[in-house]
């Protein structure tokens, strides 16, 4: 007779509290975020079978058994930056989960709970976020006054990036210099990584040298060159027109002064002997132009062809 009233029951029970699976299903899907936007989290329940009436009455969204929202009837409670993306979810039966204002450290495991007249559902989604990092910020020592022979320290600095990434060293012709760097990475509170890469040049002449800081994808995310031009070096590197300008102006500079030199040496040269041939003097000195008669001294400024030795030593 117990036995009866048992099985009798347990028939009612399973009867009053059908089993969810049997009619209606949820499936979630893991998705992307990006630090500072919108992201979804997607879940959406379904009916199993056709013209099946279905009402949510709770949703749970938690993340690490931390409740993030919940809505109990119109009741609602957590966190304001959580809320579903779908206002319509009592009809469109979609409870997927919309994060503002996403940070690095929203990236985990998320399981969202639906009570519904059919049953209770469960569902998991993983959530990666990814956040890019700053442009690179170049420091270097000595930060002023470089000189030839000077070894330079050249300091890379990219911050705010999420999931770690590299910084890679390249010169003028795309030669690959990362072995020569040293880079620390760190990891900030807020999780974000920032990547500090250190590389020391002791021959300038093979730059402008370019750090490239790589996402976890190794896709090229920001660079930043430094160039010697910029910072009052003593040579003249950046091969456009100021280069040519300055070298003109010290050809033409360095000719003027020859030929001042030698107009007065060969003027008092050629006096002495005969003072009154004067037009002559001048006629031998103008077509001395070209072969002064006494070499200018070393002090004086560069002739091109050291201008221009100069200056392919400097490339
Ligand atoms: C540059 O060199 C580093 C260290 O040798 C290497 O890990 C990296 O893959 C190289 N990068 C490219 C773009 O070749
Ligand atoms: C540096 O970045 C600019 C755009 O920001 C891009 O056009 C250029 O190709 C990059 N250079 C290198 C060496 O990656
Ligand atoms: C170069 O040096 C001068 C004075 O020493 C300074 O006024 C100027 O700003 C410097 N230029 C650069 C690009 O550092």
């Amino acid at each position: 007779m117990a036995s009866v009233i048992c099985i009798l029951l347990v028939s009612v029970i399973t009867a009053t509290v059908p089993s969810a699976a049997d009619f209606v299903t949820m499936k979630c899907q893991s998705s992307t975020g990006h630090s500072g936007q919108s992201s979804t989290l997607g879940c959406v329940v379904k009916a199993l079978q056709e013209g099946l009436d279905i009402k949510i009455m709770k949703v749970f969204w938690k993340k690490d058994g931390n409740i993030l929202l919940k809505l109990d009837g119109d009741n609602r409670t957590g966190d304001e930056r959580f809320q579903l993306a779908d206002i319509n979810w009592r009809n469109s039966y979609d409870v997927s989960l919309l994060v503002k204002d996403t940070k690095i450290s929203d990236a985990g495991d998320y399981s969202c709970t639906v009570v519904t007249n059919r049953g209770i559902l469960k569902g998991t989604a993983g959530f990666d976020v990814k956040a890019k990092y700053s442009e690179p910020d170049l420091t270097f020592k000595p930060d002023k006054d470089i000189k030839d022979d000077d070894s330079v320290e050249i300091t890379c600095v990219a911050s705010g990036g999420y999931p770690r990434g590299a910084v890679h060293w390249f010169d003028n012709l795309n030669s690959n210099w990362t072995r020569s760097a040293r880079t620390t990475v760190t990891q900030m509170e807020d999780k974000s990584f920032r990547l500090q890469s250190t590389f020391i040049t002791k021959n300038p002449s093979h730059g402008p040298y370019t750090c490239v800081v790589y996402n976890s994808e190794w896709k090229k995310e920001g660079n930043n060159t430094f160039s010697f031009d910029n910072h009052n070096t003593s040579r003249s590197t950046d091969g456009g027109q100021t280069k040519n300008i300055a070298a003109g102006v010290v050809v033409i500079g360095s000719l003027i002064v020859g030929l001042l030199v030698t107009l007065l040496l060969c003027r008092r040269r050629s006096r002495r002997p005969e003072q009154h041939e004067d037009y002559d003097v001048e006629a031998e000195a103008e077509a001395e132009e070209l072969h002064p008669c006494s070499p200018p001294s070393h002090s004086s400024p560069p002739t091109y062809e050291e201008a221009l030795k100069e200056d392919s030593r400097s490339h």
